[in-house]
């Protein structure tokens, strides 16, 4: 942290600034967040605690249809959170939004991007939160002990955000949006929450990966049928379900919203589509940025793959057997087409 950015810091934290501010929902007086909860200065009203943290979802029935003990091993928890920090700073501060800034998170899971934030001195105030207990538990377990002016820890729903307007310099989800049915309202919540000039940043896919996975466990059947081989019933349990997932998805997303709240990764984004969203959130910009890919194309489906065969409980040796495929997609699709450099992620950074 420069001189400069230490000063700021401490005359935040004098000023009490350094927590944010929620809007009473019995009076609708502001009123500070802090870790351990707080209490209404007008109406005595208490925020209530689940589990040990400030419970501001509408309906604490809500929780995730993630499966909270598996998440980390799934997505390579322990990997990513030493490098996504980094990543959320450099294009804040590529937007001009200079630190050091107060952050909201969302849809924070087991602190996969907040053990980064909490590190790093650009983020100086860093209110993090989930529709989940179990995975606030998970991250609080990761992140350690970070200054208490630093971390509060809240749950709530990405869709009504309990902020007043203006209340922070930015927003940040990662892998969020694509969870929510209706993420457009957790877009324009997160315009209200903004300061002037502050800016969103969600980090989303790009592309919808598992129609290739879908594609490729098709051909796998075939092929075994081809051969005249049979596949144990788990096994081909798996390979039909996957094969079948990218229709089933369509036909949910065309004709029903409702029932996508059945299916856990819901939606890509296309940049058209997020122009068209910002523009009605009443953000000035959107612009799309992506990383350099750490995996080539095919491996990266081969690994999606993988990770519902371990899902199920099922051996997943077989895909050896088809190396060709994964192969050709990376060098007969992926490189022709101009993908051989690109992620199917994206971050999408919203500018007030
Ligand atoms: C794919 S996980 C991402 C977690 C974390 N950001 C990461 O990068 O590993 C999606 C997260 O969104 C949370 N979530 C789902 N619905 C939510 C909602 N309505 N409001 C807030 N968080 C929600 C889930 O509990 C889960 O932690």
């Amino acid at each position: 942290m420069s001189a400069g950015d230490d000063q700021v810091s401490r005359k935040r934290r004098d000023s009490g600034l350094s927590s944010l501010e929620i809007r009473c929902p019995s009076c609708a007086a502001g009123l500070r967040l802090l870790d351990e909860g707080g209490h209404c200065g007008s109406c005595g009203w208490s925020i209530p605690i689940t589990e040990g943290f400030a419970d501001l979802r509408p309906d604490p029935g809500l929780d995730t249809l993630l499966d909270v003990e598996s998440y980390d091993a799934d997505h390579q928890v322990d990997t990513q959170m030493h490098q996504l920090a980094g990543i959320y700073e450099r294009i804040l501060r590529n937007a001009g939004v200079e630190g050091p800034v107060r952050a909201i998170e969302l849809g924070a899971g087991s602190g996969n991007l907040t053990y980064g934030l909490v590190r790093a001195p650009y983020f100086d105030t860093v209110v993090t939160s989930d529709v989940s207990p179990s995975f606030l538990r998970l991250l609080r377990r990761r992140v350690g002990d970070p200054p208490a002016h630093r971390l509060t820890c809240v749950l709530l729903d990405a869709n009504r955000l309990p902020f007043v307007d203006g209340a922070a310099d930015c927003v940040l989800g990662h892998s969020i949006l694509h969870h929510l049915a209706e993420f457009e309202r957790t877009v324009t919540e997160a315009r209200r929450v903004l300061r002037p000039g502050g800016a969103a940043v969600f980090g989303e896919p790009v592309m919808d990966v598992h129609a290739f996975s879908s594609m490729i466990c098709a051909n796998i059947i075939d092929f075994e049928a081809a051969a005249g081989r049979t596949l144990p019933p788990g096994q081909t349990r798996v390979l039909k379900a996957v094969a079948g997932r990218s229709q089933l998805k369509t036909a949910h997303l065309l004709a029903d919203r409702g029932s996508l709240g059945a299916i856990e990764d819901k939606f890509w984004f296309s940049l058209a589509y997020m122009r068209d969203l910002a523009r009605k959130a009443g953000f000035q910009s959107v612009e799309m940025v992506t990383e350099p890919p750490d995996t080539a194309f095919g491996e990266r489906i081969r690994n999606t793959i993988i990770r519902i065969f371990r899902r199920a409980g099922e051996d997943h040796d077989l895909l050896s057997n088809y190396d060709f495929l994964f192969e050709n997609l990376t060098t007969a699709y992926a490189g022709p087409v101009g993908m051989a450099d690109f992620t199917p992620f994206g971050y999408f950074v919203f500018r007030t």
